[in-house]
């Protein structure tokens, strides 16, 4: 069984309650909406959010009802962002399986990701949750931030690692964070707590996105997305970024031409995955990576001695040491 089978098992009824929540939460009158639904039900993911949220809300003095709603909630979104950034990206796979956009096009995936958040923050009013409100409102903006930032640097290809680090903080980590704030939120968290709880999160998110990133790179990966997107997209991740920072002018010109040919020009794709692998760009981000994720299991011991907190701990290893 993995960590993350494990760590379900451990929640126990929460578990299932926030399955059970999940599944019942988008019937719709609507066929071809619920047949999106059903489909996204069917290819459902990591949950690694929700987790993140119950097992902070247990590892504190519990969350209860409010939070297995929070937990929906906080999968809602993240489901929604991600049938949004399948259009962005231009994504035909996700979860090991065509993505929504691939099957139904850009207007239904566009569409249902609009429905999914406006359902979230339904469902937040509907169970009187509005106290965490003001918590997903700053996460959204973040996150649409990232992702404009991050469009803006794909076509001038001009990214810093400074500029990396804060658009993979907005588009990813604040997510995570989010997760956990708001399990600590239900339990009654003070505000000290919550800004602890807020960095946890928000480390391990940095690390989950690196991780995510350097899957671009490995052609044989189990992640379910398809390869080489990132740099189709011309979105320079940490892996490039180091390579490039390795090189002269004149073979960076050439790696940025071939960076912008490689949607149309396989050859060019080629080109620049041999350079990053050439300049042990994987290797680099690999070592920030752990950094990120060591900082996180270090920040995680800050929280009473449970099982709860163990299992964050793990997940905190996890967020690195994933093949998917
Ligand atoms: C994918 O997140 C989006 C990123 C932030 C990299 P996950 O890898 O958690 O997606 P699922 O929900 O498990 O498919
Ligand atoms: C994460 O970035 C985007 C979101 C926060 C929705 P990616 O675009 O790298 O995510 P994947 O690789 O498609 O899951
Ligand atoms: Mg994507
Ligand atoms: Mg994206
Ligand atoms: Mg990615």
């Amino acid at each position: 069984m993995n960590t993350l089978d494990e760590i379900k098992i451990l929640l126990g009824d929460d578990w299932t309650q926030f399955e059970t929540l999940f599944r019942n939460a988008l019937q719709s009158k609507i066929d071809l909406l619920n047949t999106v639904n059903n489909y996204l039900l069917d290819h459902r993911g990591k949950q690694l959010r929700p987790v993140l949220t119950l097992l902070t809300a247990n590892s504190l003095s519990g969350g209860g009802p409010s939070a297995r709603v929070a937990a929906l909630v906080v999968e809602m979104v993240h489901t929604a962002s991600l049938l949004h950034d399948d259009v962005v990206d231009n994504a035909d796979r996700r979860r090991s399986a065509a993505s929504v956009k691939r099957i139904w096009r850009s207007k239904i995936a566009v569409l249902t990701g609009d429905y999914w958040f406006a359902d979230a923050f339904h469902i937040l009013s509907k169970y009187n949750e509005s106290r965490l409100l003001p918590y997903f409102n700053k996460c959204m903006v973040a996150m649409g931030e990232g992702e404009i930032w991050q469009l803006e640097k794909a076509q001038k290809l001009d990214m810093t690692e400074d500029d990396y680090f804060q658009i993979i903080g907005r588009k990813t980590a604040e997510c995570m964070a989010l997760s956990m704030i708001c399990g600590a939120v239900v339990a009654g968290a003070n505000d000290a707590d919550l800004q602890r709880i807020f960095d946890m999160g928000y480390t391990m998110g940095i690390a989950f996105q690196i991780r995510d990133d350097i899957f671009d790179y490995e052609p044989r990966n189990l992640s379910g997305k398809p390869v080489g997107n990132d740099v189709r997209e011309q979105k320079i991740t940490l892996p490039l970024l180091y390579a490039l920072r390795q090189t002269g002018e004149k073979e960076r010109a050439t790696i940025l031409r071939h960076v912008r040919r490689a949607a149309k020009k396989p050859r060019s794709l080629r080109k620049v995955i041999d350079f990053v692998h050439r300049q042990n760009g994987q290797e680099y981000a690999e070592q920030i990576m752990t950094d990120y994720s060591n900082q996180a299991v270090a920040m995680l011991q800050e929280l009473p001695d449970t099982p709860y907190r163990t299992a964050l701990i793990s997940l905190a290893k996890f967020m690195s040491a994933r093949r998917q």
